[in-house]
């Protein structure tokens, strides 16, 4: 089967052709420099760049795969959840597309496909799904962090999500506070190399509680007021370093530990990980840690499939059309709301 996939539900416009479980292609036009300048991602500015970027990069899409349009089997896309206008161009464009071609079309889940992209490996990355063992998930963006116990392929539970800002929005705002520039993330990441992870000690939000929430909130906070007490600090690059890691090493505490302590207590030995956060070298050092003291299978997205792609939407979207799941209707509306399991 030769499908297209779409993936339009926040600030990055992604194409991909898949062919029998394999990527052929995963053309992203990242929306980083337009959103920059805002600090933070609008809405509307993303949709209406949606709109100028899809259909070039449809077309690189399937000229890399080597595909033409009439050679296509099923077409996917996001359906949600995301920002409302930014999911209607991709949604849309493939809805329409299913209608002219006359294929299925699946509408997907952008968190079930981030759950199911670490069994996305290899070079050329194809789906692994014969590998796959019950396992806990970490999935961990800009605008989610969550604990899924994911009993078997397709089936899944939610154990716990954040209950104010997600990870990724907490190395955005910090690195905001420092002076970095959006997304703070991955240059928290680049300058927590120089620095001391003990400098500075941060709170670790809900890290004692038996439940599988997280809260990130308290530790922005709590940065905030590190950073206004001190301004001179800021002004020295070894301090930024040592507050970069700092910050880093709290987040990632709580992660890896509310993630092992669930997987140990559903009796599971296999953990997988996804979504932006994820391309954080500590985040993957420390959970590659602790899974190898305790025996557990690891499985982490390859870097290029942490951020969103429409590899992962079409990947999903094959499994579960060869898994029987009914096609979307041309007639369906997006989700902007869209929950997991
Ligand atoms: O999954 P994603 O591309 O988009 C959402 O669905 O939100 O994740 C983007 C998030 C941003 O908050 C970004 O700062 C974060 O992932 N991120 C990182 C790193 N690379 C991306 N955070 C920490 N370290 C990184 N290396
Ligand atoms: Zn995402």
């Amino acid at each position: 089967m030769t499908l297209l996939a779409l993936e339009t539900s926040c600030d990055e416009t992604s194409a991909a052709v898949i062919r029998d479980h394999r990527i052929l292609s995963n053309a992203v036009s990242s929306q980083i420099d337009l959103h920059a300048e805002y600090g933070g991602v609008v809405p509307e500015l993303a949709a209406r760049e949606h709109l100028r970027n899809l259909m070039p990069v449809v077309q690189t899409a399937l000229r890399e795969a080597g595909v033409t349009v009439d050679q296509l089997d099923a077409i996917a896309a996001t359906q949600g959840p995301g920002l409302p206008l930014a999911l209607l161009v991709g949604f849309k464009a493939a809805q329409a597309l299913a209608f002219v071609l006359q294929k299925p079309l699946v509408g997907i889940n952008h968190h079930e496909a981030h759950l199911y992209s670490p069994w996305i490996a290899g070079s050329p990355p194809v789906a692994d799904f014969a590998a796959f063992q019950p396992n806990v998930s970490l999935i961990v963006s800009g605008g989610h962090t969550m604990l899924v116990h994911v009993a078997s392929e397709l089936k899944h539970r939610v154990l716990g999500s954040t209950l104010d800002d997600a990870a990724g929005e907490c190395f955005d705002k910090t690195g905001k506070l420092m002076g970095l520039p959006y997304p703070a993330g991955p240059e928290i990441d680049r300058l927590a190399q120089s620095g001391n992870p003990l400098a500075y000690e941060f709170p670790r939000p809900l890290l004692q509680d038996t439940n599988d929430d997280f809260s990130f909130s308290g530790l922005k906070t709590s940065v905030r007021y590190f950073v206004r007490d001190r301004p001179a600090l800021l002004e020295q690059t070894q301090t930024i370093c040592d507050l970069c890691a700092s910050v880093q090493a709290a987040i990632v505490e709580v992660l890896v530990t509310k993630t092992i302590r669930a997987t140990k207590r559903l009796g599971l030995r296999c953990v997988t990980a996804s979504g932006g956060v994820t391309c954080n070298s500590a985040l993957r050092r420390e959970l590659t840690r602790a899974c190898a003291a305790r025996g557990y299978t690891l499985r982490l997205a390859e870097r290029s499939l942490c951020t969103d792609n429409a590899a992962m939407i079409g990947i999903l979207a094959e499994h579960k059309l060869a898994h029987q799941t009914a096609p979307t209707g041309l007639d369906e509306d997006i989700k902007t709301a869209w929950s997991l399991g």
